[in-house]
């Protein structure tokens, strides 16, 4: 079976993370965010992979090739304006043949696909939805099904008054080729908002997979964050797991689980600890802090500094005895000035860009 990733969002949520990098390859435990669901399909036997794309397409094939590193095989296929979920998927159609998968291109779940896909042969609806629970659902689209499975009613993105079910729409559809015929060409359409309510009000059949399995969304800089944080505890435990050769010393503390890229250093009496990761080239200075933190490649820690639960860009510097607080995102190639203290949130933009007033979902 094929898969159509969907990765034409402009990830503006995860800004400034996005300013220079598309979401689909931010780094997850220093591997490009794709590689991951790239992986995820393999191990379910998915090898025919096409990623649907709009923003910085450039950056994203020379970063994944042909995929054959990986062992799969990825078609692109660019938009010349963004066509919606649905839309995208219908552009790829001549890629297509017979049943395939459709998967939102940011997440990274366990759900067993395999079993998934046995259950649509098994009962053949039109389509299969991956269901999962989560706290906050009005951040989603609430999925409502009866007690076989079937699914009644979509709320994208409900008001709290509105929320029936914690379960929502996983981002990954089994979906038969009929599918797209209901879907018109170049134009804007979207599979939560107008194809599978159409399905529904035909009397199609859509069948709802409830999973309790790992899953997650990474769109905002706090899912960014606690998917580092649940990958290290659940893939390491409490290891010191180094990619390449790094320059520790002996008096640096390093507390797992912690990530650490090639080429890093990390001077006397700094501590580390987990859960982190250190991009590859990271410097930490004598006597700093990080714990809970992200660093990207190449970013430079200066002697006293303190990183607690952040995210510190592409060469990003942060000088002597800065305090850097929960959840603060620096961009790519910031300067944090000696001394700084910045608030927990605090967002530091990279050259050329400025907070948008407003972050539409
Ligand atoms: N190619 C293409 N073109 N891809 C798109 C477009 C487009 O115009 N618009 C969105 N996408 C991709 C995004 O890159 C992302 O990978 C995926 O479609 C979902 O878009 P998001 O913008 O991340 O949507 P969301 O997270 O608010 O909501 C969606 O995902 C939730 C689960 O994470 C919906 O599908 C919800 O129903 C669902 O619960
Ligand atoms: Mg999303």
């Amino acid at each position: 079976m094929k898969a159509v990733i969907l990765i034409g969002g402009e990830g503006t949520r995860l800004r400034p993370l996005t300013c220079n990098t598309p979401k689909a390859i931010v780094p997850i435990l220093n591997r490009p965010f794709l590689e991951h669901l790239l992986l995820y399909l393999k191990g379910h036997g998915v090898t025919d992979i096409i990623l649907a794309m709009g923003y910085l397409p450039d950056s994203v094939q020379s970063c994944l090739g042909d995929g054959s590193q990986l062992g799969v095989r990825i078609t692109y296929v660019t938009e010349k304006s963004p066509l919606g979920t649905a839309g995208a998927v219908k552009h790829a159609e001549s890629f297509l043949d017979g049943q395939f998968i459709v998967l939102n291109g940011d997440i990274i779940t366990e759900i067993d696909l395999t079993d998934m896909i046995k259950r649509h042969q098994e009962i053949k609806p039109k389509a299969s939805l991956a269901l999962t629970p989560v706290e906050d659902p009005t951040a989603y689209g609430v999925v409502e099904t009866d007690a076989q499975g079937k699914v009644k009613r979509f709320l994208e993105k409900p008001g709290w008054n509105e929320v029936t079910s914690n379960m929502i729409n996983a981002g990954i559809y089994i979906l038969e080729p009929e599918v797209l015929a209901h879907i018109p060409v170049s134009t804007p359409f979207m599979f939560e908002h107008h194809v599978f309510p159409a399905l529904l009000k035909r009397g199609d059949l859509i069948l709802g997979y409830p999973s309790d399995a790992y899953w997650i969304d990474i769109g905002t800089p706090g899912k960014y964050l606690e998917v580092h944080h649940d990958l290290l505890w659940r893939r390491d435990d409490s290891r010191v797991r180094t990619e390449g050769k790094s320059q520790i010393h002996p008096s640096a503390r390093i507390e797992g689980p912690v990530l650490i890229g090639d080429d890093c250093i990390i001077s006397a009496g700094a501590t580390v600890k987990g859960p982190a990761v250190l991009g590859p080239q990271c410097e930490i200075g004598r006597g700093a802090v990080i714990e809970g933190a992200v660093l990207w490649q190449g970013v430079q820690v200066y002697e006293g500094a303190v990183l607690k639960n952040c995210v510190a860009g592409f060469r990003s510097r942060i000088q002597e005895n800065c305090h850097i607080a929960e959840e603060c995102i620096l961009g790519d190639y910031v300067t944090v000035d000696s001394g700084s203290r910045l608030a927990q949130g605090t967002k530091i933009w990279p050259d050329g860009f400025t907070e948008p007033e407003t972050i539409h979902p």
